[in-house]
């Protein structure tokens, strides 16, 4: 007879995929604090019980400014190798095999920083990372909307010519309600030169804003989409398109666009048929982790073992892996799974 197994043991042991986490804003307090002494950037906390408070967000705008001020930290190599290595271990330490990281290049270079350089130092911090604990990473640089196009064009410039360090999509991020018209083509040319693709839309703003993003940058998945919800004809399209939603349920609360976890429309929409992803955004910005937001959902929906596994599927599925290598992976999840149902009560 095998001991009772808490929901939380369950989700810990779960082999997992996570589709939608920004490098920058993965940043741990400690770290930030490290890097911040170290490069003379000064912060308006100097302990991790500050930053802790710091990071209560009024709204978007409040996020953004506090996301950019832990960027401008980051300006030698060394502190992207040290926060993409940070991050990979705790990737590891969750069981979370393969992660797609959101990175916003623009915002570095911008910040005066070499592009290239920042590229070799990810690339070699991801390639240890597998070698050392076996977790893959890959990236998509995004477009900020609301940056001017020149911007846009450093980060497709900088996917484009860094496939080889670990680049696998071109993304879209930022302030919704600026129009994305002027990156349409971006996304064309990432398309045309064999990228996936993917945006955040419907985080902030109503449905329309994800009628926009597919209508101009025909995106592979959308990121959060939650607004779609209010929508039953987009809903349907959705789920018809299979066009997947990586959900971040706990960023959706701290940034005002969810009231509550249990009040979250992510049961509606996977009701609905649309593809779902459980992801963690910026986790320690919104104090969680992707082990965190697979409880919390588990609470607020009662999902069962094997719904939580067919959750944590959904993102092998929906992933940007070749073909070949998601097919590996999803034949290893399901033996896992599969041992981990039976062994587990
Ligand atoms: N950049 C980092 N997190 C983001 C989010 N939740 N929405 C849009 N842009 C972001
Ligand atoms: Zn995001």
């Amino acid at each position: 007879m095998n001991a009772p197994f808490g929901v939380r043991q369950f989700v810990e042991q779960l082999p997992k995929a996570e589709l939608h986490v920004h490098l920058e804003g993965s940043m741990r307090p400690e770290l930030l604090l490290e890097l911040a002494r170290k490069r003379g950037v000064s912060l308006p906390a100097d302990d991790v019980a500050g930053l802790r408070r710091w990071f209560r967000f009024r709204d978007f705008a409040h996020f953004l400014e506090i996301y950019l001020a832990c960027s401008r930290c980051l300006r030698e190599p060394e502190d992207f190798q040290a926060l993409m290595t940070d991050f990979a271990a705790h990737q590891a330490a969750q069981n979370i095999v393969y992660s797609e990281v959101h990175f916003t290049i623009s915002t570095h270079v911008g910040n005066g920083v070499n592009g290239d350089e920042i590229a070799q130092a990810l690339g070699e911090a991801l390639t240890t990372a597998e070698a050392e604990s076996g977790v893959l990473i890959r990236l998509i640089p995004d477009i900020v909307r609301n940056l001017a196009p020149a911007a846009a064009d450093v980060t497709l410039e900088w996917a484009l010519a860094h496939r080889d360090k670990g680049v696998v999509a071109l993304g879209l991020a930022g302030l919704e309600g600026v129009s994305v018209a002027p990156f349409g083509e971006h996304f064309a040319l990432a398309r045309a030169a064999g990228l996936r693709t993917t945006a955040h839309a419907g985080e902030q703003c109503g449905p329309e804003s994800i009628h926009e993003v597919l209508e101009v940058c025909r995106p592979d998945r959308i990121g959060h989409g939650i607004s779609a919800v209010e929508d039953p004809d987009l809903l349907r399209a959705l789920a018809a398109e299979r066009i997947p939603l990586e959900v971040c349920p706990t960023s959706n609360v701290r940034l005002g666009y969810a009231e509550s976890v249990a009040r979250h429309p992510f049961e509606r929409l996977r009701r609905a048929g649309v593809a779902v992803s459980v992801n963690s955004d910026d986790p320690p910005l919104f104090e969680t982790s992707l082990i965190d937001e697979y409880q919390v959902l588990a609470a607020a929906f009662g999902y069962s073992r094997s719904q939580l596994g067919e959750l944590a599927r959904s993102a092998f599925e929906h992933s940007f892996l070749d073909d070949g290598l998601r097919e590996e992976y999803l034949e290893r999840f399901d033996a896992q799974l599969k041992t981990l149902l039976e062994t587990t009560v």
